[in-house]
């Protein structure tokens, strides 16, 4: 890899020469067991929690997967009896976290466990929350709006990319409005995360496409974030290149247990990067174009992030170079870009979102609703009005067009 002529050339090897600050900053983190078959320790936890009957909280289509019926064996094993909710959309709704609670506290349950990508476990996160607190999950929106803790919380991710598992952040929609609300607290980190690569085994490929891109955008954002610290910059940048070494192995029929559990390592360091630093401008228009017409996550961000980049990269040159080398990329502005098209390209993933009728309206209101996200705080740079709608202007097709 050449260098450029930022005051900055380290490569990704050699982190000790990133940038300190003298800042206050902290670094939570759930407890973390990761490796083949770590969903099978799911008694020793149950038990450790004196759990009686927990609550399954996951998504409907694993129920009939052979490692989902071993985990069932497992809790079924280790419980007097359990109870599964299930009734979960991609972008979790507020009236169906509600309803979890409602069953929760129902059922008489006394731990969650979460199986799934991010929209079970957001939901399960905002179960544990309204379970322990009364209220809407809505009242919950923002940086440490919990007072109590929720009942203990086990994740086991089925997707490489969310970081749910891990992180303090939940994401749930406001379907009045129609906006994807952010609940930041240390309060929804999960107790436990099991982190085993044999489900990934069952993830079908576009999903895989698109959680991995938004593993990379959670590590290239939690990087270039105001709020980064030495903690947070190690994972990141380590996740950026296991992302940049795996995705397209990941995204092929022939992906092997390795390349999935090197996908998911890269999701946990990303995860472990972002929940601690934060996001920036990707994900705060990403909630709010998923929010507004329903699109997958890790879509949006893969769509997005090119554009965001590009408006961000001369406020800081030197951690963009580090990130275009720890994507496999030539230090520079042009070259990074190039990259991050060529692995959204190669993964399947197409640079645009066709729409029947692109309005003013429709622009307005994702422009308000990206703006007002708390993900936008932490950008490196801050974005006018006008270049947030010319993002838009930008990934946007029409049928007719
Ligand atoms: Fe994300």
């Amino acid at each position: 890899m050449s260098n450029s002529s930022n005051q900055d050339n380290n490569s990704v090897q050699m982190p000790s020469k990133i940038e300190q600050t003298l800042d206050l900053r902290k670094f939570v983190a759930p407890e973390i067991i990761v490796g083949r078959d770590a969903r099978l320790l799911l008694c020793r936890y149950l038990q450790h929690f004196t759990a009686r009957r927990p609550m399954i909280v996951t998504d409907g289509h694993l129920l009939d997967l052979p490692w989902f019926q071993e985990i069932l064996e497992q809790i079924s094993s280790c419980t007097e009896d359990h109870f599964i909710f299930s009734d979960i959309s991609p972008n979790p709704r507020d009236y169906e976290t509600m309803l979890g609670a409602d069953l929760f506290i129902a059922q008489k349950c006394d731990v969650i466990i979460a199986i799934g990508g991010g929209s079970p476990m957001d939901c399960a996160k905002g179960i544990g929350i309204v379970a322990s607190n009364g209220g809407n999950i809505l009242d919950y929106e923002g940086v440490d709006q919990i007072k109590l803790p929720g009942p203990p919380l086990i994740c086991i991710p089925s997707t490489a990319g969310t970081s749910a598992d891990v992180s303090q952040f939940a994401i749930i929609c406001d379907t009045l409005s129609q906006v994807k609300k952010a609940i930041i607290s240390k309060k929804v980190v999960p107790d436990l995360a099991l982190i085993d690569p044999v489900p990934l085994m069952t993830m079908d490929m576009y999903l895989t496409a698109c959680t991995g891109m938004d593993a990379l955008t959670h590590a290239i954002e939690a990087y270039v974030s105001n709020a980064q610290s030495a903690l947070t910059d190690v994972h990141a940048l380590e996740a950026i290149k296991l992302v940049s070494e795996n995705l397209l192995d990941a995204v092929k029929p022939e992906r092997t247990l390795d390349t999935m559990f090197n996908m998911l390592q890269a999701s946990l360091q990303a995860g472990l990067a972002f929940s601690n630093a934060s996001l920036g401008a990707v994900h705060a228009l990403a909630h709010s174009l998923g929010g507004l017409l329903d699109l997958p996550h890790g879509q949006c961000n893969s769509i997005l992030l090119e554009h965001v980049i590009a408006l961000n990269y001369e406020t800081a040159p030197a951690r963009y170079n580090r990130i275009a080398e720890a994507l496999g990329a030539s230090p520079d502005r042009d070259s990074l870009l190039e990259r991050i098209r060529e692995l959204r390209g190669r993964a399947g993933i197409k640079p645009y979102i066709e729409i029947d009728d692109i309005s003013d309206k429709l622009m307005d209101q994702l422009t308000v609703n990206a703006v007002s996200d708390p993900c936008i705080v932490t950008n490196p740079r801050q974005l006018s009005i006008q270049e947030v709608k010319e993002i838009y202007g930008r990934i946007f097709t029409t049928q007719k067009s």
